[in-house]
């Protein structure tokens, strides 16, 4: 893999920068976890796009690649893996479709109505922290109580990388012995009652692909859907065009992306020594795509801070790209969707509480962990 050239404007330092040098911005040393970087980290994005596209982050522990291009290029790049492997995917997507779409419209309603009628409400706390876990939950047929635990496990981020943490397991196995004995209408039942190549799933296998679910991207979810909704109403205008046509929603959803995906770095570990822009990685090394500043490379994408729901070609990186593509990108549109059309439907005057403007934060998990809002 060889690095993108520097795109023609991208300015470069007046000496080509060493792979190895770590001289940042003003002689700092850049990385991820410096001061200021959480709430604001893009004049750092910039600043490695156009004068450090390879540089080791020493506090970060990890390679530091910045530009769309070779963002893209080394998430398909089969020799970097992902650090941990081993999640099952949500298979079976036929099958979980459907079902997932009416729990999340469900609950999604339920939700909206629940907070329609007070005069100021926080979003996040009330709504979209919620949606993930509590539609997988209702998805499954699982008891409604079960949802606080499940949203404490994704936001705690203890369920574990295969899926199933071991509370988890505990959780689930009553309830899958409970389906094999006698089935529902419920995605549990469903997965119990699946066959491949002519045999039924495991308990086990039902275990981790309900638990992969419940968990597995639940806490993305819930921040992509904080800055869907944040970005919509933070732009009036094209929330009123989103209410009059929800034939928009795809493309809003995929522009929210872009801008401000949920998990702005996707860590990869070199699996053979690897050449890139001058060097050699060896094996072991841990590379950090930065996602978040791919989606603001402004050789890509014209204007590339604005938030724009009629951007021709979003192209996001937030689901990854190559082997790795996150299996349940389709799922977690579903949750946008039926989200967005519950909120507008329950409170046609939605809009920003006077005053308030979201605030996104976060390196590796980034959303406003606060969005005011006032129902009508
Ligand atoms: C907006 C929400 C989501 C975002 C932004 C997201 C993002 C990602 C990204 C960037 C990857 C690739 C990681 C890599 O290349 O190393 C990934 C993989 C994965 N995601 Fe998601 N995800 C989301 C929702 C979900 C949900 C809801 C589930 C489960 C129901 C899920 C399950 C998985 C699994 C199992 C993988 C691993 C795929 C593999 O290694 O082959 N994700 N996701």
């Amino acid at each position: 893999m060889s690095l993108s050239p520097a795109p023609r404007g991208h300015r470069l330092s007046p000496a080509p920068p060493s792979p190895s040098s770590n001289a940042g911005r003003a002689g700092t040393t850049p990385s991820l976890l410096a001061p200021g970087v959480e709430h604001d980290p893009y004049p750092l994005y910039r600043s490695l796009r156009e004068s450090f596209p390879l540089v080791r982050d020493e506090l970060l522990g990890a390679w530091l690649l910045s530009r769309y291009s070779d963002v893209r290029a080394a998430l398909g790049d089969a020799r970097l893996g992902p650090p941990v492997t081993g999640r099952p995917g949500p298979g079976h997507r036929g099958l979980l479709e459907p079902v997932l779409r009416a729990a999340a419209e469900r609950t999604a309603y339920v939700l909206a109505r629940r907070v329609s009628g007070r005069r100021e409400v926080d979003l996040v706390a009330e709504f979209s922290a919620w949606l993930p876990a509590a539609a997988a939950v209702a998805a499954l047929g699982l008891p409604w109580e079960d949802a606080a635990r499940v949203r404490e496990w994704c936001r705690t981020g203890s369920a574990r990388a295969d899926g199933v943490h071991p509370d988890l397991g505990a959780l689930l196995r009553p309830h899958v012995a409970r389906r094999r004995a006698r089935p529902g209408a419920d995605l549990l039942s469903a997965l119990c009652g699946a066959r491949t190549d002519g045999q039924a799933l495991s308990d086990d296998t039902v275990t981790a692909l309900a638990g992969t679910l419940l968990t597995g991207g639940g806490e993305a979810t819930a921040l992509a859907l904080a800055s869907f909704l944040a970005n919509l109403l933070d732009h009036p205008a094209q929330l009123d065009l989103v209410r009059a046509r929800p034939g928009l929603i795809p493309g809003a959803w995929a522009e929210s992306l872009r801008r401000d995906p949920p998990t702005p770095v996707v860590l990869r570990r070199a699996s053979a020594p690897i050449a890139l822009g001058g060097t050699t990685l060896p094996t072991g090394s841990v590379v950090a795509c930065l996602i978040g500043s791919a989606g603001r490379d402004p050789f890509r994408f014209a204007d590339p801070d604005r938030y724009d729901i009629f951007r021709a070609d979003p192209a996001h990186l937030a689901f990854g790209a190559g082997a790795h593509f996150c299996p349940a990108a389709t799922l977690a549109g579903l949750a946008a969707e039926c989200g967005l059309r519950a909120l507008l439907d329950a409170m046609p005057g939605l809009r920003l509480a006077p005053g308030f403007r979201p605030a996104p934060r976060g390196i590796i998990a980034r959303a406003p962990r606060l969005l005011l809002v006032r129902p009508c």
